[in-house]
């Protein structure tokens, strides 16, 4: 097969794309075909700026040697390990390098291929945990509206995306309650950073508390910054709010760092950041670069030791075969090793002021309706088409990608999320097409 020859219409037809709609897609297909540095090219040889290190994953950038050679000479040394009742260096090293750049108290890793998996593992781990210390009636689980979780069925459960939910209703796992989403328009539109108004939200919880009481619940689970709904920051005060309102009851906080970890706020973690302990953090993507498929959770002393009390034998019935691959190990360390050394896990903070004054100076034309920003994130809200929710944003999409920038669509959200090592040439790049694109959307 010949990976970067333009496709044919048949050759599109056994695979149903993800969070796709399959017939629009291919009826008009994008394909990208290669990619090196900030950029993509289409199997016809356009180059695309990528605005969205692929999913939020891509941090250093595309097709780095470091990793190539990691994982070349990974899969020569050591292709595959089982990852129960043995181990391998590669693993000790990434769970100890990840423990260093983990927000301060969590040094254990547990290791998933996914942030989907990472989210399912630390919810169980949270009542496993309850139950360990002899308080097996904290069941409850707690998560927020317009929360993304990744798929799985803990995931969706404690998620708050109604599309995800709905075909599924039946099924999702038993008592989650969720705490209201923190997006404000009328009062935080065009916010600079964190925005200003919604840190009583977090007293939401103490209904949830009230309602139920804390001996029935296990865990807290919110992104420090949601991304898939449409780029939602924290409200000055909230995530802090919410830690001290576990704290006083017991409930574990867990944050979902899968697109705001390794480095894309400015700092390694959105929790060290924005100066928050939480109990666990669960990240993916950027682990590897988004090259090799891995996730973990990062899990306090407490957690740990809790586990290490019990009986002899396992402690926690819980693994994937793919649990600490040695490829993706391997291409941890190296991801690791390039954030490090080209200081990308805060070149968010240098490059922010610059970010934030392009996004901000899009207020204005026809359609925004807001603009937020954090660290190397964008969020830019239009209005939608009515009846027809999410289509003018589409259109903007498709035509960023004609004219040769990657940006994300969700609802009527764009999202950027460029690569940790995007230029400043290139910002104004991504800001001048998507102008472009705006004055001319209807
Ligand atoms: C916050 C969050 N959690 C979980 C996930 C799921 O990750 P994955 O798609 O790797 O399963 C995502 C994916 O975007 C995410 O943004």
């Amino acid at each position: 097969m010949n990976a970067t020859a333009p496709l044919s219409r048949s050759d599109l037809e056994a695979f149903w794309l993800p969070f796709t709609p399959n017939r629009q897609f291919k009826s008009q297909p994008r394909i990208l075909a290669k990619a090196k540095g900030m950029y993509y090219w289409t199997p016809e040889g356009r180059q695309i700026l990528d605005a969205v290190a692929g999913l939020w994953c891509v941090n250093a950038g595309h097709g780095r040697s470091e990793i190539t050679q990691a994982v070349a000479t990974q899969l020569e040394t050591l292709d595959y390990a089982p990852p129960f009742q043995m181990g391998h260096p590669p693993a000790f090293a990434l769970a100890n390098a990840l423990v260093k750049i983990a927000p301060k108290g969590l040094d254990h890793v547990f290791f998933t291929n996914s942030g989907s998996e990472s989210v399912d593992t630390a919810l169980k781990i949270a009542l496993a945990y309850h139950r360990a210390r002899g308080e097996g009636t904290r069941t409850r689980l707690i998560g927020r509206e317009r929360g993304y979780h990744g798929v799985g069925f803990g995931g969706i459960s404690v998620g708050g995306i109604p599309p995800n939910r709905k075909v599924w209703s039946a099924s999702l796992i038993p008592g989650v309650d969720h705490l209201p989403h923190t997006h404000d328009p009328a009062r935080n539109a065009f916010s600079r950073g964190v925005p200003e108004h919604g840190a009583h939200l977090a007293d939401e919880l103490e209904r949830i508390v009230a309602l139920h009481d804390a001996s029935n619940i296990a865990a807290v689970i919110i992104e420090p910054i949601a991304g898939s709904t449409g780029v939602l920051i924290p409200p000055r005060g909230y995530l802090q709010r919410v830690r001290e309102i576990c704290d006083k009851h017991g409930i574990l906080l867990i944050l979902d760092e899968v697109i705001t970890g390794f480095g894309r706020t400015g700092s390694a973690f959105a929790a060290t950041e924005f100066g928050i302990r939480p109990d666990m953090v669960t990240c993916a993507k950027g682990l590897t670069n988004g090259c090799v498929p891995m996730g973990a959770v990062l899990l306090s002393k407490q957690i740990y030791e809790a586990f290490m009390q019990g009986p002899d034998g396992i402690e926690l019935f819980h693994g994937y075969t793919y649990s600490a691959h040695p490829t993706a190990c391997a291409a941890g360390l190296a991801a690791l090793g390039i954030y490090e050394r080209e200081g990308l896990l805060t070149r968010a903070k240098a490059l922010a002021p610059q970010w934030e004054e392009a996004a901000h100076s899009l207020r204005g034309l026809s359609h925004v309706i807001d603009v937020r920003n954090y660290g190397l994130i964008l969020g830019l809200e239009l209005a939608s088409i009515p009846g027809k929710v999410g289509a003018r944003a589409f259109e903007v999409y498709k035509k960023c990608f004609e004219r040769g920038v990657l940006i994300r669509q969700s609802g009527e959200v764009i999202a950027l999320s460029p690569p940790l090592i995007v230029e400043p040439a290139q910002i104004d790049q991504i800001f001048t097409t998507l102008r472009d694109v705006l004055r001319e959307t209807q």
